[in-house]
């Protein structure tokens, strides 16, 4: 089995028990990024490696959403299925984001947490996340901090141009940046 099936494989058989067992402490990644990010003057949001969709939810919840784009963006069937319905409001498609069915400088807000150090190459999905932003876009990243040390995760956003905003390492499990195009 390829690595990426190999991946989708195990979220797809831990999507039911995904938000029992980790929506506290995505919780508070989310939480991280909302403090740092204005999500209210943006258009477009996407949330890439979305799993179950609740960041996207919470953030529906707490913007005025008139106009703007949602969208969540996951490889595991099983994932997306569960957000489809925890909220029926919200678009949600499986795709690899590898290869972005989304057209260029698009969105204004790009999430991706605890997904990016699932890659084996994520230079890949840094280079989507790059084309698919407006030129003034924002993304924040929030990855496992015993994948990549803050040092390895600067070393590869800088080779992707993307140039690092605000920084932060969480008393809990993960490191953080928020970027924009450099
Ligand atoms: C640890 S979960 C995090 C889910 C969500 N961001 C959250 O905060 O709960 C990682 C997610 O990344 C997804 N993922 C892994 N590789 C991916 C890829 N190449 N493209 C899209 N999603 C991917 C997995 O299916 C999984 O749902």
């Amino acid at each position: 089995m390829d690595k990426k099936k190999a991946i989708a494989t195990r979220y797809d058989s831990s999507a039911e028990i995904y938000d029992n067992r980790y929506i506290e402490i995505q919780a508070h990644k989310y939480q991280e990024i909302l403090s740092r990010v204005d999500f209210s003057e943006s258009s477009g949001i996407i949330d890439i490696g979305c799993g179950t969709g609740t960041f996207l939810g919470l953030i529906k919840q707490l913007v005025n959403e008139n106009g703007k784009q949602l969208l969540g963006v996951d490889l595991s069937h099983e994932m997306i299925k569960i957000a489809h319905e925890k909220f029926p409001d919200i678009d949600f498609i499986v795709a690899d984001s590898d290869n972005l069915p989304i057209k260029d400088g698009y969105f204004e807000r790009i999430l991706s947490v605890t997904h990016l150090q699932n890659l084996s190459e994520p230079d890949m999905t840094l280079n989507e996340i790059k084309r698919i932003s407006t030129k003034d876009a924002i993304v924040a990243i929030s990855i496992l901090r015993k994948t990549w040390t803050q040092e390895e995760l600067q070393k590869i956003l800088k080779k992707s141009d993307l140039e690092i905003k605000d920084e932060w390492i969480a008393d809990v499990e993960d490191i953080g940046v928020i970027c924009c195009r450099s």
